[in-house]
């Protein structure tokens, strides 16, 4: 379980918060969506739940742990809990595939033999059997994604974060990565939070649905619920680009 408690968060110098009050919970195993336009608030909230950023008051509990309460060797143990995809994939650029996958887990401690057994494993689940040795420019932007994927649950963690994940792809490669991070979340029971300024991503994927705007949780709930009638301003505008995407 994810717990947003009234999570606070300005940045120095910005009057506006860019998270004010925000309260919402991931239920365990499930995909949550979190929408909202440009300078909503989305990555701040990503940033602050891996304590890249810290908080200026209330809480955030990924399972038993409370990440805002943490720092130094404990912050850095919680944060293999979680596990990051970025947008422009963020791939070791002189490491192969399997390479890019060890990484975490000789950073982890993880010795090289066992490192490389599990990177194989997991390049495996992602589809990439046949690319191990590859470097990151030979690899299409799909391909380079799922190794992002791979990487990201490398050290076996709860919850997989996916900021803009598929922003850089083509439609065909957007739906084909959103398909393995659904079976991903299926088979291995990994919770996704999967943030998006376009709805028909959370519409695809998630199983519920946050929107956030200027700082404000303005919807929460089952993803399909929340489309049929949403109720925010913001929410209404987004529902109509939905027939075009
Ligand atoms: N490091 C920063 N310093 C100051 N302001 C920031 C910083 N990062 C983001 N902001 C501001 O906080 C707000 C939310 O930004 P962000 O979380 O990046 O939104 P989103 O990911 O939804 O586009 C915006 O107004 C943005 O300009
Ligand atoms: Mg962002």
């Amino acid at each position: 379980m994810i717990v947003f408690d009234s999570v606070t968060k300005t940045y120095r110098g910005m009057t506006a918060p860019a998270l004010d009050h925000v309260s919402f919970h991931v239920k365990p195993g499930s995909i949550c969506g979190v929408v909202g336009l440009s300078g909503a608030g989305k990555s701040t909230l990503i940033r602050c739940m891996t304590g890249l950023e810290r908080v200026d008051s209330g809480s955030i509990r990924i399972g038993s742990i409370d990440i805002t309460a943490l720092s130094g060797a404990e912050l850095r143990k919680a944060q293999r809990n979680l596990g990051v995809v970025f947008q422009h994939f963020n791939l070791l650029q002189q490491r192969t595939a399997l390479q890019n996958v060890m990484f975490p887990l000789l950073v982890a401690g993880v010795g090289k033999a066992e490192a490389a057994r599990r990177a194989r494993e997991l390049l495996h689940l992602v589809g990439l059997t046949d690319k191990l040795n590859s470097y990151p420019s030979k690899l299409s932007g799909g391909q380079q994604q799922r190794v992002g994927i791979a990487r990201a649950l490398a050290t076996n963690p709860k919850v997989l974060l996916c900021d803009e994940f598929t922003s850089a792809l083509d439609p065909i490669n957007t739906k084909s990565i959103l398909e393995l991070v659904k079976r991903l979340n299926s088979e291995l029971g990994v919770t996704v939070l999967i943030v998006t300024h376009q709805l028909s991503i959370a519409q695809q994927a998630c199983d519920s649905l946050i929107v956030i705007d200027e700082g404000h949780i303005v919807e929460d709930g089952p993803a399909q619920a929340v489309l049929k009638s949403p109720r925010s301003r913001i929410l209404r505008a987004m529902v109509t680009t939905l027939a075009w995407s």
